[in-house]
């Protein structure tokens, strides 16, 4: 039997209960991460997760356990003290994490790409759209498949999956199985 799709607003809770089921704690980025959401979530499970986003938008104040269906308050303080680098992401700062993050974030997937193969990084992305990307926008081509052929001809072990919400919910991803190593967060 085919399982509704949640709604698109809980794609935090599910990626990072996706991100848990399949990684160790890990020193991540979220990049393009905007209020924060996901970065809190995995910080509650013992990541280091540090959003990168050029602008700060409204901290949130509440959202939902999706397993409890209970809604959780958030503090100002505690959404405020998210870890945060209030910069347009650069290539070198993936040097400083062991994992990168794109949520639908813009402009910055090839980017992530080209900098976890340079520095050995590894990364999960869920593109949206092709918008600031460097990449010639021609008819009848699937963006994400285009970037899994483009990862996949850099010469990196690209997978994919899929989150149960709607809207664009294709993930692709260097693996990591989970428990085969464990990788210490550094403090
Ligand atoms: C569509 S929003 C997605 C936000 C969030 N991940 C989500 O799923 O709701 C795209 C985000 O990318 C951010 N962004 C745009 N250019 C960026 C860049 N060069 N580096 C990092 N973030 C960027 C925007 O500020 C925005 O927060």
């Amino acid at each position: 039997m085919k399982m509704r799709s949640m709604d698109h607003k809980f794609r935090f809770q599910l990626l990072t209960k996706w991100l848990t089921d399949h990684y160790q704690p890990q020193l991540a980025a979220d990049v393009g991460g905007s209020k924060g959401l996901l970065a809190y979530l995995l910080n509650s499970q013992g990541w280091k997760c540090t959003v990168i986003d050029p602008f700060v938008p409204q901290p949130f104040s509440k959202y939902k356990n999706i397993e409890t269906g209970k809604r959780v308050l958030v503090s100002k303080k505690e959404a405020m003290s998210i870890p945060r680098r209030v910069r347009h992401f650069e290539p070198e700062m993936a040097k400083d994490y062991d994992l990168l993050i794109g949520l639908h974030a813009h402009g910055v997937n090839m980017k992530i790409i080209d900098a976890c193969k340079k520095y050995g990084k590894k990364f999960v992305l869920l593109p949206c759209c092709v918008v600031d990307e460097p990449i010639e926008i021609k008819p009848n081509i699937d963006w994400f498949e285009s970037l899994v052929d483009y990862g996949r001809k850099l010469g990196l072990d690209i997978k994919t999956d899929k989150i149960n919400f709607k809207g664009q919910n294709k993930i692709l991803y260097v693996y990591e199985k989970k428990n085969v190593k464990t990788v210490q967060v550094r403090q």
